[in-house]
């Protein structure tokens, strides 16, 4: 148990934290608790640092939380669209380790990736989550993101058909200030 949610550290993440974030990720996908949009579980130490390497150059937050060194969590954005239009809109998926549930990670994570996120000048964030993920959506709902959409049937793992619920949130002034030419974000 962590004594005190001081002993959490939230920070950009490594190639060294590549390995347990694997983990983390893999153990979702075994009990098929995850977004469903990776559930092959196929991903590969490479492939992560490829992603990794991807969004730091294209300014993208990739965050990792410890608990006295050791990954306890991971949190990261992607662009929500490839064409250009969508620039200012990320998606995000966010994981805590299996024993280190309910202890704040998960907390302090997502206000950190929002943060960083509002700072590299996005304006929407938008998650998918498993309709019966009860604490994802709990968490998101704390977090001041609004329910958008059902997508119903859109995913099939162990047997079964699952919906997804559709989040989005503003950042800072979202869509009502206009965009600069001082943008931090590429021109379309
Ligand atoms: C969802 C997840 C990230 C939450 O992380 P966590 O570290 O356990 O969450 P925290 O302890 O920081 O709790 C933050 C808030 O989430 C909500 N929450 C967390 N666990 C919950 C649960 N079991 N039931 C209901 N709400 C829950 C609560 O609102 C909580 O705030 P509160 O304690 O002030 O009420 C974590 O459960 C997880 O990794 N799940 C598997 C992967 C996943 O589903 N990722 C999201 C895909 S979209």
């Amino acid at each position: 148990m962590i004594d005190t949610l001081a002993a959490i550290v939230v920070r950009p993440s490594r190639d060294s934290d590549v390995e347990p974030m694997l983990a983390i990720y893999r153990w979702h996908i075994r009990r098929g608790i995850d977004d469903g949009v990776e559930d092959t579980g196929t991903l590969q130490p490479d492939d992560l640092k490829d992603r990794r390497k991807n969004l730091r150059n294209r300014k993208l937050p990739h965050l990792a939380a410890t608990v006295r060194g050791e990954v306890v969590g991971y949190a990261y954005v992607v662009i929500f669209r490839k064409r250009p239009a969508y620039r200012f809109t990320v998606k995000h998926s966010i994981y805590v380790h299996h024993d280190h549930h309910g202890q704040g990670i998960g907390r302090l994570l997502m206000q950190a990736l929002i943060d960083a996120c509002a700072g590299s000048g996005f304006k929407q964030m938008i998650g998918y989550i498993d309709a019966e993920n009860v604490a994802s959506l709990t968490l998101h709902e704390r977090f001041g993101f609004a329910r958008v959409g059902l997508l119903p049937g859109v995913a099939y793992r162990y047997g079964k058909w699952s919906d997804s619920v559709m989040v989005q949130r503003s950042l800072g002034a979202g869509v009502t200030a206009p965009i600069t030419v001082n943008s931090r974000l590429p021109a379309a």
